[in-house]
């Protein structure tokens, strides 16, 4: 079985975070989206690892190289223009050969990994196997509309009026069958040859599609509560440890990481926290679930329940919460006078300011 990872993509969903950076790479606890997904990959026994690329080509084989520190072999399969999810199987069809295979989206986050899916497919090897979650608005996913029994009898792909709030999350199990549905589709609205189209084929076709409704899904649509909340998760099950420094002022609570090349000097770190390579906190509160990226200066503030990417600073500005900063922010102290806030906000930012 091998394994088939869209890492492509234009991006048009952009939030302040990803307009410089690929969305699979936005950090969660401080590691990328997508490392989490070739980990899971990994774990589920597949070694072989088609990675889908775009217009990110060049930052997303920085990040992930050969695979080798994933335990995996990868091969790198360009996508000229994000032509859709089938497309992306079509242009994959002489690596992909006639094995099995999971496609996982980069951009997806399934908590608790794959293995458990893959063992079951590899059990009992229906044509396909897709995965279902609940989701608030199922407008922005495919939506799989289920029978009496729970099976799947029609998908759509982002409907005016979903039928259910089951969304197809971005794991799917096929068999090579799926090489004939993806040539059998025509384009949707949005240009693109979709999966979800071509799994209805597989459905028309009365193939034995199979579902698996999942719980512990996030992928990244620009929701900062979303964001901080999967964040939260992935956090808690963290274990401690401490490589970086922290000096006798300090105090270590709970499940605390330190990356080796941080510092920790007269600060109060309650866990679960991670506090990333070469970043220094000093004279602050680092509070529950918290993930501070690498290179980032943390001086005489409190920061819980927030997400601070790398190489910015907060400095002496009292207490922040529930916050998203992004990377070569600086927070820092308005003059005394006058008395006003002082912003330089990027496009799609959002601020809250206490009054
Ligand atoms: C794609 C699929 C959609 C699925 C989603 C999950 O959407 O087309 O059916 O629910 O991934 O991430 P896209 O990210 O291309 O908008």
């Amino acid at each position: 079985m091998k394994a088939l990872v869209l890492s492509g993509g234009a991006g048009t969903r952009l939030r302040p975070i990803t307009h410089t950076s690929a969305k699979q790479l936005v950090p969660v606890a401080n590691k990328a989206v997508l490392f989490y997904g070739l980990e899971s990959i990994a774990e589920a026994g597949i070694t072989e690892v088609g990675v889908i690329v775009g217009d990110t080509a060049a930052e997303i084989q920085e990040a992930v190289g050969d695979g080798s520190k994933f335990g995996l072999e990868i091969t790198y399969i360009p996508q000229e223009r994000p032509l859709g999810l089938a497309h992306a199987v079509l242009i994959a069809r002489d690596w992909l050969g006639d094995d099995d295979f999971v496609m996982y989206l980069g951009d997806n986050f399934i908590v608790g990994g794959i293995s458990a899916l893959v063992e079951e497919f590899r059990t009992h090897r229906p044509d396909a196997q897709i995965l279902l979650t609940k989701v608030a608005d199922p407008r922005a996913f495919g939506v799989a509309e289920l029978d009496a029994l729970g099976q799947v009898v029609g998908l759509e792909e982002k409907p005016e009026n979903p039928k259910s709030d089951f969304a197809l999350v971005g794991v799917y199990l096929f068999t090579p069958l799926i090489h004939e549905a993806v040539r059998a589709i025509r384009p949707s609205w949005r240009g693109e040859l979709e999966i979800t189209h071509a799994i209805q084929h597989l459905i028309d076709s009365r193939a034995d599609v199979r579902c698996t409704v999942i719980k512990g899904y996030w992928k990244d649509t620009g929701n900062v509560v979303d964001m901080l909340e999967v964040n939260r998760t992935v956090l808690e099950g963290q274990d401690r440890r401490i490589d970086g420094e922290v000096d006798e002022g300090s105090e270590i609570i709970g499940r605390v990481v330190v990356e080796e090349g941080a510092r920790v000097v007269n600060s109060r770190i309650v866990g679960p926290v991670v506090i990333g390579a070469g970043t220094v906190v000093q004279d602050s509160y680092v509070g529950p679930f918290t993930s501070v990226a690498e290179n980032c200066r943390i001086t005489d503030s409190e920061l819980e329940f927030s997400i601070v990417l790398r190489d910015s600073s907060i400095l002496g500005v009292g207490r922040i919460e529930s916050s998203l900063i992004g990377r070569h922010v600086e927070v820092t102290p308005a003059p005394s006078v006058p008395s006003a806030h002082r912003l330089v906000l990027g496009d799609h930012s959002k601020v809250q300011i206490h009054t």
